[in-house]
């Protein structure tokens, strides 16, 4: 089978799509022929060496793949050949709260990933597929799609609630989705003014340039009176986080998701003083996909794909998704 991996040593000019022994099935197993996969900034950094220093070579990359079942393990009873499924982020994360061996089960750092023709995998980390969606809507689910779920749900997001979202990527884009369909309001910012008429279609509230007004956090506070966001779902890091305490009301929720921006010294004192809740999330268990697959059934939300590539241009792909220029998700077809 073929299969994209990341060599012997870290950076692009690493990564080939190769050719591999079929895997076989351990109990409890099932195989999947994967169809499509879709990339994550996670898979940038990893390739660059910034995830995972101590990365194990040679490493079959990804983490997001949907395709059929096409055999099943001893033991392995919650699907049949034919079936339509999605893999989980994490092979060890049933439900509850997230712990120590379910962070260590993510697929493509620790452990090979997904991004390969055929995919052994426990069945306890495979979903169905929504029926409305094809295979490359679904592979975009596992990493962006949950943990955009995963960090509105924990803020208790519904209606009333105001979020804020930083950007038009794959996380922001699931999280402004799942803001209207917990009948949230959504703000967003980006660098880009067409990717801002862009969500305007997508119904957000308003949305800001935050090249051009550096100050967004403040453009947050007026557009709900002054009082500041109930949420923020924030992608940036420590290149946006002091902001995003500052955009966030007193009392408010900010999810702590992404590093876009970079790393660094932060300073507490308004988290304590405007009592926020901050909290980390690391995308989510079993049991968040299937709730967040319930909703996408129930309303019909279909994940917003910037770009198709064929596998066998993977490069070009990573390419795409370093250049900041998607809006939404980046998807490999098979
Ligand atoms: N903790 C977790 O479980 C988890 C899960 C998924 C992702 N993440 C992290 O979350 C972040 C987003 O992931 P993703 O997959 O959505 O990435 P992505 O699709 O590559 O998103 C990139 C977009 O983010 C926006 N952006 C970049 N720098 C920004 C800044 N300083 N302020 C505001 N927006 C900025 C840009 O949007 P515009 O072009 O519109 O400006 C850019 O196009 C990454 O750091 C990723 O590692 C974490």
């Amino acid at each position: 089978m073929k299969a994209l991996v990341v060599q012997s040593a870290f950076g692009f000019e690493n990564i080939a799509v190769v050719d591999r022994p079929d895997p076989t099935l351990g109990p409890g197993q099932v195989l999947v022929r994967v169809r499509a996969v879709s990339l994550n900034f996670r898979d940038l950094l990893l390739v660059k060496g910034q995830y995972n220093p101590r990365l194990q070579f040679p490493r079959i990359l990804g983490s997001d793949a949907a395709g059929e079942v096409v055999e099943v393990g001893d033991g392995a009873t919650r699907f049949k050949v034919g079936d339509r499924v999605a893999n989980c982020f994490m092979t060890g994360w049933s439900e509850g709260p997230i712990t120590d061996a379910a962070a260590k089960s993510a697929l493509g750092s620790d452990r090979d990933g997904v991004f390969a023709e055929l995919v052994p995998i426990d069945e306890r980390a495979l979903v169905n597929v929504p029926e409305h969606l094809t295979f490359e809507e679904a592979a975009t689910l596992p990493c962006a799609a949950v943990t955009a779920w995963n960090a509105l749900t924990t803020a208790e997001t519904g209606p009333g609630t105001t979020v804020l979202l930083q950007g038009t990527g794959g996380v922001s884009i699931f999280a402004l989705q799942f803001a209207h369909a917990l009948g949230a309001k959504a703000l967003i910012t980006s660098s880009s003014e067409e990717k801002l008429a862009r969500a305007a279609t997508l119904g957000v509230t308003a949305g800001v340039n935050y090249r051009t007004n550096p100050d967004w956090d403040k453009w947050a506070r007026q557009q709900t009176g002054g009082s500041g966001v109930d949420v923020v779902v924030e992608v940036g890091g420590a290149g946006t986080l002091e902001r995003s305490l500052k955009a966030v009301r007193t009392g408010g929720h900010v999810a702590l998701i992404g590093v876009l921006a970079g790393t660094g010294a932060i300073n507490p004192m308004m988290i304590l003083m405007k009592a926020i809740r901050v909290q980390g999330v690391f995308v989510g268990s079993h049991a968040m996909f299937e709730e967040m697959n319930r909703v996408i059934v129930e309303k019909r939300i279909r994940p917003m794909i910037d770009r198709v590539f064929p596998f066998a241009e993977a490069g070009a792909a990573f390419k795409h998704l370093e250049s900041g220029s998607h809006f939404g998700k980046v998807v490999m077809s098979f």
